[in-house]
């Protein structure tokens, strides 16, 4: 399958670029965790290469269509400028005169960002002016923002259906790889979900179930399961509504060759903020009444370590206990360290997970960490991502 920008007529072109730079930003204002900018280079350093002048456009937080200062996209061109070292000139508007002075004044292989597209109504509104505004800053489109593929907002379809358009080196990347989990994974094929709570991964675990050889279930989650399983889980969070699709789920699960896997053990307490002094670990048949589960335990770190070391392929989603609290990170980080030692194709996203194995420095350790969240849940749930389907020259396997 051919990459959107081995067919894109971006040579000397003018050349539109949506990106997802929606990074988290320090108390300061400056770029904490800048995986999602530098994942972008690869694009941006090629366009750069084939002497395009390249406008780049992003959204930063959710400042829902009013000028918020504090979510301009100016650090983000700083922390560009700095990674390519080179100047990128940065529009305090979006669409407007100035941009297009701007636009209009960029030569062969220079670089320009946009202010936070979002700071504009019209953006998530998918306003068709507001696209034309965007697409006349330019010749071509690239669409390189995976992360915000979900989203049928101005800046990732509706100039789509504009200008030519074309994915990006991230965006090809991204749907190579998580396609292959879909589509033609090394088997055996296990699943690891985490996270909070099952209402949120049902979809996923559903379209995922007939594709793969076993399944793990981590996280907060995992006291659905038990409780739908009979099992006193204390004052764990359960949603009692999703009781029933837990059981089906389970019991849809029994056949799979690597088997269905909840935790055995568990860290308990009596909420994420606990301190060391109100922590304890035990069977997750004797939870007591006044704790919750807040992360797997070792026995089911090392039962899951073996899994994983038998599997051809991990695709993993969301952290298997708060992570956030390191008494509650010891889960998430052994799950991780096995899967980096192992040999099997390991694929892995959801901001909050890309953001642990980044702290563990672990990621150049994985065959491909997604840069998305929600893209990534809605991808693997198998729907059509608009920001994807909008591309003419890409052809997503499977019908997406
Ligand atoms: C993300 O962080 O998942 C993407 O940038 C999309 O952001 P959104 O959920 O605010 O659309």
């Amino acid at each position: 399958m051919k990459a959107g920008l081995d067919l894109a007529p971006v040579d000397g072109a003018k050349v539109l670029v949506r990106v997802d730079f929606n990074v988290p930003l320090t108390d300061g204002g400056a770029v904490r965790d800048d995986a999602r900018i530098r994942a972008a280079l690869p694009t941006i350093k090629e366009l750069i290469k084939r002497e395009a002048a390249v406008v780049l456009v992003t959204h930063l937080g959710r400042p829902r269509g009013r000028v918020v200062p504090a979510l301009t996209t100016a650090p983000l061109a700083s922390r560009l400028s700095e990674l390519l070292e080179r100047p990128i000139e940065h529009s305090p508007e979006v669409t407007g005169p100035e941009s297009v002075g701007m636009a209009g004044a960029l030569g062969p292989g220079q670089v320009m960002m946009l202010e936070n597209v979002r700071f504009c109504a019209e953006e998530e509104a998918n306003d068709p002016g507001f696209a034309l505004e965007l697409a006349a800053l330019a010749d071509v489109f690239v669409n390189d923002a995976f992360g915000t593929a979900h989203r049928a907002h101005a800046s990732t379809e509706g100039v789509a259906h504009i200008l030519p358009a074309y994915a990006g080196r991230l965006m090809a990347g991204e749907l190579e790889q998580l396609g292959r989990i879909l589509d033609d994974p090394v088997r055996p094929l296990l699943a690891i979900m985490g996270g909070s709570k099952l209402s949120t991964k049902l979809g996923v675990i559903t379209h995922l179930l007939p594709t793969v050889d076993g399944l793990c279930l981590g996280g907060a989650m995992a006291a659905t399961f038990l409780r739908a399983a009979g099992v006193g889980t204390g004052r764990s969070l359960v949603e009692e509504d999703f009781l029933e699709q837990a059981t089906a789920i389970q019991s849809r699960s029994g056949s799979l060759q690597m088997g269905f896997h909840l935790p055995v053990d568990a860290v308990v307490g009596p909420g994420p903020q606990a301190g060391p002094d109100q922590v304890s670990r035990c069977p997750v048949t004797s939870i007591p009444e006044r704790d919750m589960l807040l992360d797997i335990g070792d026995a089911t770190c090392l039962e899951w370590a073996e899994l994983v070391a038998g599997a051809g392929t991990v695709v993993w989603n969301g952290p298997l206990g708060v992570y956030e609290n390191p008494l509650f990170a010891g889960g998430t980080r052994a799950v991780a360290q096995a899967i980096a030692g192992s040999s099997a194709i390991s694929v892995t996203g959801g901001g909050d997970l890309q953001a642990a194995i980044e702290g563990l420095g672990l990621t150049s350790r994985f065959t491909h960490v997604s840069t998305g969240g929600g893209a990534t849940l809605e991808f693997l749930e198998g729907r059509s991502l608009p920001g994807v389907a909008a591309l003419r020259d890409f052809t997503p396997s499977s019908g997406r």
